[in-house]
């Protein structure tokens, strides 16, 4: 390239792995001139190969790449989160001038990004911490995107972003998120949510197949027509078409030759640890995250159920009841998801608006789900709101569920099967709907044998009872 036709492009991606190279071409196909930088050829090949159309360009120079972009350069990070984003942001920085981008889009911690927010703004650089969700489909044809950082930086690519997230409607799937790592934050609890549906989905899989003994046909067809219906989401559509998969090395469903070993990447681990710092409960999260762990103790399992017994089944379950108990359980998992992006905005200071949130959640997104168009009309109502439980239109929902979720749950527990995302999430339920706890007796404890005091509800002030002495 000659210096004459140099600075020409809008934006950079850094890494051209399916993600990089997906959203680099659905860019493009929006008319961005876009460029992408890899240090493997092979990956530029492809991309130039992809994107053909559009004469897409590929630099395994990063001088030269870098050479080749508009001022304030914008850059987009797609690459394995961890140590890899700070080893490519080095390399970066003493090519880059003050007010050039960087956006992480990987799935970065984001006390991470909160460091790198501060080290480059020392440099006049601005760094933003962008989640995107949708694996690599929704890369290429519309994800939603949840960028944070420095508000007036974002107004340089709100455009593309715009033109290239999912849209509802006329609504592109995309807003500013807040600043610092809050982009990173929010995404974080997507997948908590994530995490939680994931597993709630697979306890109703347990529920069909061990309980009343359906076969995956049948399970197919009850997740299909759920997804007809109120139930409808992207998770239960990928759902019902798993039981349809059939295997190429045996002649059995793909499904039942893959291992009861479930494995994770972090994010719903990291979801959990942060609701215990800000004291947050999230349970059916929390739930979800474990019972990943303990998939893992495979011959733990076999051992136990052998010296125990096998499960029984459960042939007094109904399908509507259960159903109602998957709704009920998947909007608490929202619910809480919601509940812990309220505290943090308040802890971390990112004035989020979760009506926002709820709003760019509604498309391309793994978790969009036709129940996100009542959170977001919830916010909408009552940009404030605490807990997505004080909603009139959810109470209605909930009160409707109760019943069938209170069968199926008792249901399981009678017959020994294993439901800890439901049983935790409707025991949640029983006590955030409760004005008074059995609590009072923990500080009594606390004060017995700590003289840690307690709190009187006819008295202001802090007290102590000699409680040694029987009065
Ligand atoms: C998304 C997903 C994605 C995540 C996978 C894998 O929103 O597109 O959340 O970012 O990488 O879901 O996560 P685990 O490997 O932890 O299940």
């Amino acid at each position: 390239m000659s210096n004459n036709e140099s600075k020409n492009y809008k934006l950079g991606m850094i890494g051209l792995g399916t993600m990089g190279r997906n959203l680099l071409l659905n860019m493009a196909d929006k008319g961005f001139a876009v460029t992408g930088y890899d240090k493997d050829r092979k990956m530029i090949a492809k991309l130039e190969e992809e994107g053909q159309k559009h004469q897409l360009e590929g630099f395994d120079n990063i001088d030269a790449f870098i050479n080749s972009l508009q001022t304030p350069r914008t850059l987009i990070l797609l690459v394995p989160a961890g140590p890899i984003v700070d080893s490519v942001i080095s390399e970066l920085k003493p090519l880059l001038s003050k007010g050039d981008i960087i956006i992480d889009s990987g799935n970065s911690h984001f006390t991470d990004t909160n460091r790198r927010v501060d080290e480059l703004e020392k440099d006049g650089l601005h760094f933003f911490g962008m989640g995107i969700s949708g694996g690599e489909e929704g890369a290429r044809f519309g994800p939603s995107m949840m960028p944070g950082g420095d508000k007036d930086a974002y107004n340089v690519v709100k455009d593309v972003f715009e033109a290239v997230a999912a849209k509802v409607g006329s609504d592109p799937c995309v807003t500013y998120i807040g600043p610092g790592a809050s982009g990173h934050f929010v995404k974080m609890v997507h997948n908590g949510i994530e995490y939680a549906i994931m597993e709630l989905i697979a306890e109703v899989y347990g529920i069909l197949k061990n309980g009343l003994g359906y076969s995956n046909e049948q399970i197919y067809e009850v997740f299909k027509k759920w997804n007809e219906g109120k139930l409808k989401s992207f998770l239960l559509e990928i759902t019902a078409e798993i039981f349809l998969y059939k295997d190429t090395v045996s002649s059995s469903d793909l499904v039942d030759q893959i291992k009861d070993e479930a494995r994770s990447k972090g994010t719903g681990k990291w979801t959990s640890e942060v609701s215990m710092e800000l004291q947050l409960p999230i349970p059916t999260i929390n739930e979800a995250v474990s019972n990943r762990d303990l998939s893992k103790f495979k011959q733990l399992r076999v051992t136990l159920e052998a010296a125990f017994g096998e499960k029984k089944t459960a042939t007094d379950i109904n399908l509507d009841d259960l159903e109602n108990a998957f709704y009920f359980a998947m909007i608490s998992a929202y619910a809480q998801g919601m509940h812990l992006l309220f505290q943090a905005s308040k802890e971390y200071q990112y004035d989020l608006s979760l009506q926002e949130i709820a709003k760019i959640w509604r498309g391309g997104c793994i978790i969009r789900a036709k129940f996100l168009e009542d959170i977001y009309q919830a916010y909408d109502k009552n940009n404030l709101l605490e807990h997505l439980f004080g909603d009139d239109g959810v109470q209605h929902i909930i009160k409707d569920c109760l019943t069938g979720t209170r069968k199926t749950i008792t249901a399981c527990i009678n017959a020994g099967i294993g439901v800890p995302a439901f049983a935790s999430t409707l025991t949640y339920f029983d006590t955030i709907t409760t004005a008074r706890m059995p609590s009072n007796l923990i500080q009594a404890q606390r004060d017995f044998f700590g003289a840690h005091t307690f709190e009187r509800i006819d008295q202001e002030g802090t007290f102590h009872a000699d409680w040694n002495k029987l009065s």
